[in-house]
Order: structure tokens, then C-alpha cells, then sequence
């Protein structure tokens, strides 16, 4: 049986770690060729790892045009590298502000037009941008990453519109807190990260973090063919966290539970997660 997505080649910006690297891995066993650019590129064959930096456009159209020449062009491109940080509208510093929408919007920006040349030769071509649901949600201290996400949904659908013609498609996914290498060093910080770990948990109606294969499959599903009529479209890949409202926000462990669950009936802020002093979000 033919791959889904063999004969097809892909770009995955941030693809060294957590949800990019599950998605390189995930496109290269449905049949792509794909290309892993990241700061630090560290996935093994049969990944191409491209050192790239999002934020310089002379670095970005070096790796893209390099990819292309070896793989031979590019028909899909997932704009993926992002950072965080954490706030309210006053605490972070403009320099911050600068460059958190630096990687996190201008990024996808400079690949964009890095991969454009090729993806219009493709008869395939679709762009992924990872987003999150903090565009979609309103989540304390997380003004500056809250207003990047933000921008990228709707850029989203700006490029949606203006390639529409060129036969480009353009979606993007909002993940909710998903395990990555990014939240565990995030959780890593927290003071007692095993009770942070559990508030996130139970933030998302399923009751569990997302896996980054999950958001991988959905990033994989957009890319290819079997996605073919969805463009301009936000598919949320969260535990059910921005369009649920359960009466039990997420199964509960028992009192003296292994995990040390606090008990059938937590405390309002500790369900939430996002209103514990100090509580990690992506
Ligand atoms: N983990 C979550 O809970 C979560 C939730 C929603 C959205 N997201 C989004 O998913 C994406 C990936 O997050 P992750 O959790 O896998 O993080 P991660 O830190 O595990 O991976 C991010 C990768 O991006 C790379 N990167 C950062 N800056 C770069 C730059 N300037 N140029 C090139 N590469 C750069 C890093 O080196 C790293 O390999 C981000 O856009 C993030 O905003 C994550």
C-alpha cells in the first residue's frame, strides 16, 4: 500500500524537540521525506537536521533552499518553533515583547516566504502552523504569548485567503498543555512540580496532558491529502479544554491515592491549575 504522504517533502520548523520532533518522526512514517530545522537539530536519520534560526532570514532561506536542492522542493511546511513566557500585560520587558513575537509570529513570517517559491511548484502543498490554545482561551499570565498565538490564528486564516488560488492550503492546530521537553523544564521550575503537574492535569476535561503524538497526528492530518478540502480551519487537539464545560472537569484520584490526590472535592483553584500562585502553562 502507498504512504499516505510518500513522494512528499516537509519542512518542520523547531523539529529538534517535543511536538515537532513527533511530528517529523510521524510525517516520515506516513511516506515523507522530511527536514527537521531547529537552533539545536538533533533528530537522527532518516530526519534531515538543518541548523535554522527562525529569527534570521538569511539563515532560514539558506536551510530552505537546502532542503529543497536535496529532497527535492518542499510541499509542506509545518511552523512549528515557538518559545514562551510568562505574565500580565506589565511584566514583561519590550525587549521580551520583541522577541517572543519575533520567533513566535515573524518566524512563521520569514518561513513562510523562505518556502513559498516551492510550495507554489507543488501540486501538494499545505502549511501547518502550531498555535495553541491560548489564542483561543483566555489564560492568566500569559499576555505576551497569549497575544503571539493570537496573531498566529489569525495569520492562519489571512494565508488561508491569499494562497486559496495557488492551490496552498493553510490550517493550524491549538494544542492544549501538552508533555513536551518545554513543560517538564517549566514544571521542572515549579515548587512542588508533581501538584503543578496534577493542576494541569486536571485543567483539561480528559483529565491528562495531551501527548505531542496527538498533536502530531493532527499537524500529519492537515499536511496531506486526505485533508485535501480543509483550509483556513483551527483544530484544537486540548482534552476537550476550550469547548467543554463538564460538571466534573476531570476524573479525580481518590483521597491518599498514590499521586496524593487531594480528594473528590479539590479546592476550586487547585482544579483550575491556572489560578495556583506561580501555576505553569504552555
Ligand atoms: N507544550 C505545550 O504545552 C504547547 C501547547 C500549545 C502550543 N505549543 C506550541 O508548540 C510548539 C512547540 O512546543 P514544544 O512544547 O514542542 O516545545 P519544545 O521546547 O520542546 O520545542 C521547541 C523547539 O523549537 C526550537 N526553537 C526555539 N526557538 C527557535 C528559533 N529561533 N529557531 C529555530 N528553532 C527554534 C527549540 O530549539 C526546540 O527544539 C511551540 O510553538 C509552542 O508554542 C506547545
Amino acid at each position: 500500500m502507498t504512504e499516505e504522504l510518500s513522494g512528499l517533502v516537509a519542512i518542520v520548523t523547531g523539529g529538534g524537540s517535543g511536538i515537532g520532533l513527533a511530528t517529523a518522526r510521524m510525517l516520515t512514517a506516513r511516506g515523507a521525506a522530511v527536514a527537521c530545522l531547529d537552533l539545536d537539530p538533533s533528530p537522527a536519520e532518516p530526519l534531515t537536521a538543518v541548523t535554522a534560526d527562525v529569527t534570521d532570514e538569511r539563515s532560514l532561506r539558506d536551510a530552505v533552499d537546502a532542503v529543497a536542492g536535496r529532497l527535492g522542493g518542499v510541499d509542506v511546511l509545518v511552523n512549528n518553533a515557538g518559545i514562551g513566557a510568562q505574565g500580565t500585560v506589565e511584566d514583561n520587558s519590550y525587549e521580551e515583547w520583541w522577541r517572543v513575537l519575533d520567533v513566535n509570529l515573524l518566524g512563521i513570517v520569514r518561513s513562510t516566504r523562505a518556502a513559498l517559491p516551492y510550495l507554489r511548484a507543488s501540486a501538494r502543498a499545505a502549511i501547518v502552523n502550531t498555535c495553541s490554545i491560548a489564542a483561543t482561551a483566555g489564560l492568566p499570565a500569559r499576555a505576551l504569548y497569549s497575544a503571539s498565538k493570537g496573531a498566529v490564528l489569525a495569520l492562519t486564516l489571512a494565508m488561508a485567503a491569499d494562497h486559496l488560488d495557488e492551490g496552498i492550503r493553510v490550517n493550524c492546530v491549538t494544542p492544549g498543555t501538552v508533555d513536551t521537553p518545554w513543560v517538564r523544564r517549566l514544571l521542572d521550575a515549579a515548587a512542588d512540580p508533581d501538584a503543578e503537574l496534577r493542576a494541569l492535569a486536571r485543567r483539561q476535561p480528559m483529565g491528562r496532558l495531551v501527548t505531542a503524538d496527538e498533536v502530531a497526528a493532527a499537524i500529519a492530518y492537515l499536511a496531506g491529502p486526505l485533508a485535501g478540502a480543509t483550509t483556513g480551519t483551527v483544530l484544537a487537539v486540548d482534552g476537550g479544554m476550550q469547548g467543554l464545560r463538564p460538571r466534573s472537569p476531570a476524573p479525580l484520584p481518590p483521597p491518599g491515592a498514590p499521586d496524593g490526590g487531594g480528594g473528590a472535592h479539590p479546592p476550586p483553584a487547585e482544579r483550575r491549575g491556572e489560578d495556583l500562585p506561580g501555576a505553569v502553562q504552555a
